[in-house]
């Protein structure tokens, strides 16, 4: 039997057992990353690609017809890695051997992995399970029955980037993940559904922070949607809850990304020691949808959506 959280943990450390191995008890452990993939020189690389250091320059939050038409295509590369990628989950595949399929579906369509060095980030495709916030990185884990894992797929084509992720089930989920993932992707076509010409950014939050309170869901606020185009990360604020200040002005022609993470518990967050992984500050799951949109002249146009995408409202959760 396991000790009481006070009593000596059975380790034998003479810690408190609730301050020693209860700690990890039901939660996702770092695993081993594996060595860093290659991409062929044939296939155009972001400039941070070789240094892993991201320079920024200027661009124009609104994008002209050329490079509107060059990020539909992004979109749709994306997407359909995403779709292709979710169908890769089962129990036992490692979030390593997600990656290195992943990685093969990008450069088979002549793209290269967005995240791939981005800021120095060693994989081709953020892997989140469970309590996972985002940014999770692929390793030696292998997805385990009733999991759920977000895949985050952003692609570099045509010299623009799209941005998609989803979050899937393992094997068989129990009901309370399951609501959290559905309720999930229906805040993020709340977000989608705000976006329109002329209204301020933060309708966006506002309608996904409405959904997430109805079913007494947290939104997590330290990571927020974001411009997107010629580069990875602009400076589009797309806060998913609502803040008064958020006042930017929605343009036709803008691009940018929506991607609300929702937690079961605290919408709060910690850092795993490699600086990129967040967890729920509980460890109590969370989930996340992400498309990448642009405004039009009368809505909104989902530019990782279309028929080879997993959504809308994705079928594996029913
Ligand atoms: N794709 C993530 C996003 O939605 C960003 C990942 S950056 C990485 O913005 F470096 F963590 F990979
Ligand atoms: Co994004
Ligand atoms: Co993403």
């Amino acid at each position: 039997m396991l000790p009481q959280a006070n009593d000596p943990c059975w380790c034998g450390s003479g810690r408190k057992y609730k301050r020693c191995h209860k700690r990890s008890e039901g939660r996702v452990l770092p695993g081993v990353v594996s060595p860093v993939r290659s991409v062929p020189d044939t296939i155009a690389r972001p400039s941070y690609a070789d240094t892993g250091h991201v320079e920024s320059w200027d661009e124009s939050r609104v994008k002209t017809p050329e490079v509107i038409e060059r990020m539909r295509h992004a979109g749709r590369v994306a997407a359909e890695i995403l779709r292709l990628a979710g169908e890769f989950v089962r129990p036992g595949v490692t979030t390593d051997e997600i990656d290195e399929y992943t990685h093969q579906l990008y450069i088979e369509r002549g793209s290269y992995p967005s995240t791939l060095n981005y800021h120095g980030y060693p994989k081709s495709l953020c892997t989140s399970v469970n309590e996972v916030i985002c940014h999770g990185i692929p390793d030696s884990r292998p997805l385990q029955d009733g999991d759920i894992v977000n895949l985050d797929v952003t692609a570099y084509i045509g010299g623009v980037h799209g941005d998609t992720n989803a979050t899937f089930v393992v094997g068989d989920v129990d009901e309370v993940s399951r609501e959290l993932i559905r309720v999930t992707e229906e805040c993020m076509w709340h977000g989608i559904e705000a976006v329109k010409p002329g209204r301020p950014i933060n309708e966006i939050g506002r309608a996904i922070e409405q959904h997430a309170k109805a079913h007494r869901y947290g939104v997590v606020r330290a990571f927020i949607g974001h411009g997107i185009g010629e580069q990875f990360h602009l400076d589009i604020p797309v806060l998913h809850y609502f803040d008064p200040r958020n006042t930017m002005v929605m343009r036709p022609g803008m691009t940018f990304t929506i991607e609300p993470m929702i937690t079961l518990g605290t919408w709060q967050h910690k850092m795993w020691d490699d600086d990129w992984t967040a967890v729920t500050a509980d460890g109590r799951r969370t989930a996340q949808f992400e498309h990448t949109v642009l405004v039009t002249d009368d809505g909104v146009e989902v530019l990782t959506g279309g028929p080879g995408a997993v959504s809308p409202i994705a079928p594996w959760h029913r």
